[in-house]
This record gives structure tokens, sequence and C-alpha cells, in this order.
């Protein structure tokens, strides 16, 4: 009953669609055969991921007694070392952007040294503040900052937080420097879903504008979306799904003669691009040498190869910054401020990153840049010899592809099953994988392109094989009912954590 509803659905005017939702939901019948269907599609999901429930043991409480360093570090060696091999030997796209054990050890070395710091006791551990002062300046540098420039910024937990600070920057500067009180930003639909949060949780009216047949933000649309509440053009360097860096340069034009902020996320691009470019790569201008880019977000904890957990969000002058600050003046507890949402923060992660940064210096980010575009072409070249499938756009590094002829979310679960670890997209449905220093390793990207191969040739002679992702994703894309994917969503996330 659901496919048929689903079916009928889709060929409705999507407003109606969601009015009828609400209701339909409330009748009981309905309401059960949905709920029968989740609980099937979670009860196959829980063993996936569950996979260490009765073979260790499960804490619902503390234990009794506390158990013995040793004891503890034992059994997480164990989950590691199960966890470890894939990202390890390059069947993951993103996740993992460096890992070489050495560096990794490093890391490690670097954060036991500074484990208790914190940045919020600024007077306790001055070298936190050096390390976070420091890792924006370089970053900055490395985005166009001039010597006359004031660009600025903080050390946040990554490239959502980055995001969310720059947006409720724009929103209090909009209403304080223009009385703008319904604030809205401007964002290409292929940008990350981290605006989408920052347009929940701050009240913010999120426009969302199409790509053209690139996947690039239409500059045109962008510009007819402005009207006297915007107060933020976003574009992506590059985006998340295809790899396609938004034309910046004419949206922070734009941006600097309507009078409002324009936000470049460079999230995955920040420590990529200014390599590739030069190495003589088509990088069109993206950064702080575009006078209209008020601010930029760039992850050190991807291509700037930290530990997961910091990101810098930068700014063009330290009065737009000002609005990013949490600042009270009459609370008991005494003067408070914080320059990001935490309070207290790991001052270890900085101090990871900042040694990161140091230990691969210009030279090392040019090198690790090189090995990447260079297994991205090879990658490339060999999804287009596949001729059931097409890259979508004209992609540097992050490869996006779909077919025509075979159903995409079916060859992602043989790669799945051959061990890799993809990205599933939709509106349209394809498939990327975002190449890091683990698919540079001798044979990786042959073995890619090998099981790419097979993959498609498996599901032209299986086409009906039941299973795997490829249904729930169907469904997610193709799923007139928001609300219905949304809960479904919303029970996935009940499920991590369940015990
Ligand atoms: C373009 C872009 N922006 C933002 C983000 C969000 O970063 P994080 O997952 O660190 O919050 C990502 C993550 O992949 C990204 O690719």
């Amino acid at each position: 009953m659901i496919d048929f509803l689903i079916s009928l659905l889709g060929k409705l005017n999507p407003r109606l669609v969601a009015a009828l939702e609400k209701r339909l939901r409330k009748i009981p019948a309905v309401r059960r055969q949905i709920e029968k269907e989740y609980d099937a599609l979670m009860a196959g999901l829980e063993a996936e991921l569950k996979p260490y429930r009765g073979e260790f043991t499960t804490y619902a409480a503390l234990p009794e007694n506390g158990r013995t360093h040793t004891d503890i570090l034992q059994e997480m060696k164990s989950l590691n070392q199960r966890e470890q091999s894939r990202w390890q030997n390059g069947f993951v796209s993103g996740a993992v952007y460096h890992g070489d054990p050495e560096h990794i050890e490093f890391l490690n070395k670097v954060y036991a040294l500074n484990s208790q710091s914190n940045p919020l006791h600024a007077d306790l551990w001055p070298s936190a503040s050096k390390f976070e002062a420091e890792i924006v300046a370089m970053t900055a540098a490395m985005l166009g900052a001039g010597a006359d420039d004031d660009i600025c910024g903080t050390v946040s937990s990554g490239g959502t937080e980055s995001i969310l600070l720059a947006m409720k920057t724009y929103r209090d500067w909009a209403k304080e420097r223009k009385g703008i009180n319904k604030p809205e930003m401007i964002v290409p639909e292929t940008a990350h879903a981290a605006f989408d949060k920052a347009a929940q949780y701050f009240n913010i009216k999120m426009v969302r504008v199409h790509v053209n047949s690139f996947f690039r933000a239409d500059v045109a649309a962008m510009a007819q979306a402005i009207n006297k509440n915007s107060i933020v053009l976003v574009g992506s360097a590059p985006s998340f799904p295809h790899g396609a860096i938004d034309p910046i340069e004419q949206l922070s034009e734009l941006a600097r003669q309507r009078g409002i902020g324009c936000h470049v996320d460079a999230c995955l691009g920040g420590f990529i691009l200014p390599w590739a470019e030069k190495l003589g790569y088509p990088v069109p201008l993206f950064d702080f040498r575009l006078p209209g880019v008020t601010s930029m977000s760039a992850d050190t904890h991807k291509y700037g190869y930290a530990a997961k957990g910091t990101s810098v969000a930068l700014y063009r002058s330290p009065e737009l910054r000002h609005y990013q600050y949490y600042t009270v003046a009459d609370w008991p507890g005494g003067l408070y401020f914080s320059p990001t949402f935490a309070g207290s923060r790991p001052g270890a992660l900085s101090a990871a990153c900042w040694a990161a940064m140091l230990a691969i210096g210009q030279d090392g980010y040019l090198a690790a840049t090189k090995r990447i575009m260079e297994t991205a072409v090879a990658l490339k070249q060999g999804i287009a010899a596949i001729p059931e499938l097409k890259i979508l756009g004209d992609p540097l590094w992050v490869i996006a592809f779909a077919s025509d002829e075979v159903d995409i979310y079916r060859a992602l679960d043989v790669m799945t099953k051959r061990g890799w670890s993809l990205n599933g997209l939709h509106h349209p449905a394809a498939v990327h994988i975002a190449v890091t220093l683990r698919h540079t390793q001798p044979g990786v990207a042959q073995r890619f392109v090998d099981d790419l191969g097979a993959a498609v040739a498996h599901i032209k002679i299986h086409p009906a094989e039941e299973g795997g992702m490829a249904p729930v994703y169907g469904m997610a894309a193709t799923m007139p009912l928001r609300g219905l994917v949304t809960d479904m969503l919303k029970q996935y996330i009940d499920l991590l954590y369940k015990v």
C-alpha cells in the first residue's frame, strides 16, 4: 500500500503532498503500516550498526568496579583493528584524508602532551591561544589574505560549526547594521546541509537556488533572489556532492554591489585548491583575493590533515568577527566570553592541528595535492571508460558519477559488498568518491576502476537483486513524503544511541 501511495503522491503538486501527508499520517491504518515498514528497515540496519553486541560487554550503566587500563586498552585495540583496514587501505571516500601511520602517531603524541588543555582558560594555557591564532593566520595567508588585509577568524570544531558560526554572524550583523529582522540567505541547492541547519537553528529563511548543468550556482538566479532581507550569498569551493566550484568571482562581486555578505564554503577545498592552482590545475579565483568575499570556512580536519575536530571560520574584518563572539557581563559566574558555540574546548585538538600544519608545510601540501590530483585524473579516466557511467560536471578530485542505463544505487551496493564505502547522492541519483591520500597508494585507483566495472557488469546480469541500501536511497530520492523520510532519519539516529 505504501508503494502505491508513494507513486500516486509523486504525481501531485509537492505543496499538496505535504498537506496530504500530515493528514494521512493521522489515519491509524496508515500509521501502523508506516511503523511496520520502519521496523523492518531498522531491524535490518540494526545488525549492521551494532556488530559488537554479544561478543563484547555492553554497558548500560557504570561497571560496579572500574576496569584496568590494560583491559580497556586491549578491548579498544581489538575494535580499532577491525575498523582500521577499510580506511587504511583506501576503500573509503573522504573520511580519513591522510592516514599514514607515522603521521597519526605524531598527532597522537601531540594530543597526549596537550590532553588537559582548554582554550577557555587562556591564562592557564596560553599555548592553546598561540596555536589557534597561528592556525587562523596560516589558513588566512593560504587563502589569499594580503599584507594590507585584516582577514581574521577562529578555530571551530568542524566544517558544520564554521558554517553555523558564519551564518549566525551575518544574521546578527544584518540585524544591527541594517535592521533586518527577517533575514534570508541565498544558497545554491548543492551547498552543504550545514547551511540548512544554520537556517533552522538561527531562524534564517533559506532561499535555495538551482545550479546549472555543471552543478555550479546560477549567478543570474542568485541575483534575482536578492531582496531587502538578504544577508548573505553562499558559494562552495567545491561543493560536497559533485565537487563543483561555484562561480565565486561573480557571486562575490554581486554581493559586494548589493552590500551583503559572501560566504565561500571551502571546507572541502580550502587546503587543496591553493596548491592545485600552483600546480597548474584550472582553479578559478575563490578566496580573499576577491574583494567581495567576506567570509570563508576551511577544514583543517579534512585536507589540512589534522586530527578530527577542527576547522577555521575566516572573516574579512575583525568588526564582522565580533558578531560571532558570545559575551555576557552580568552572569553571577563572572565575566564570560567564548568565540564559538562551545564553552570548554579541546585544546589538544588545536595543538594537533597546529602541529600537523607545521609538519606538513607548504611543500608537503603541494606534494599531497599533486598525488591526489594525479590519482583523480586516473579515476576519472577509468570511470569515463565504463560506457554505462557518466561523470557529473567537470570535477577536480571529488568525482560524482551517475548512469542512464543501470540503477546507480545498485552499483553502490555491489561496491559496498566489495569493501568500498562511497557516498550515495540524490537529485540526481549518483555516487561520489572524494579522493584522499589513501587512494594515492599503489594499486588503489586501479582496484576502484576494476571493481566499479565489475559492479556495473554484475547489475546488468542481475538487475532485480534485492537487499542492500539501494531501496533506501531509492525511496529517499523519489519519496514525495518528506516527513516520512525525516522520521526515518530520526529513527536511524535513535538506533545509533541504542546500546
Ligand atoms: C563542502 C562542505 N562543507 C561543509 C562540510 C561539513 O563539514 P563537517 O562534516 O566537518 O562538519 C563538508 C563535509 O564534508 C563539506 O564537504
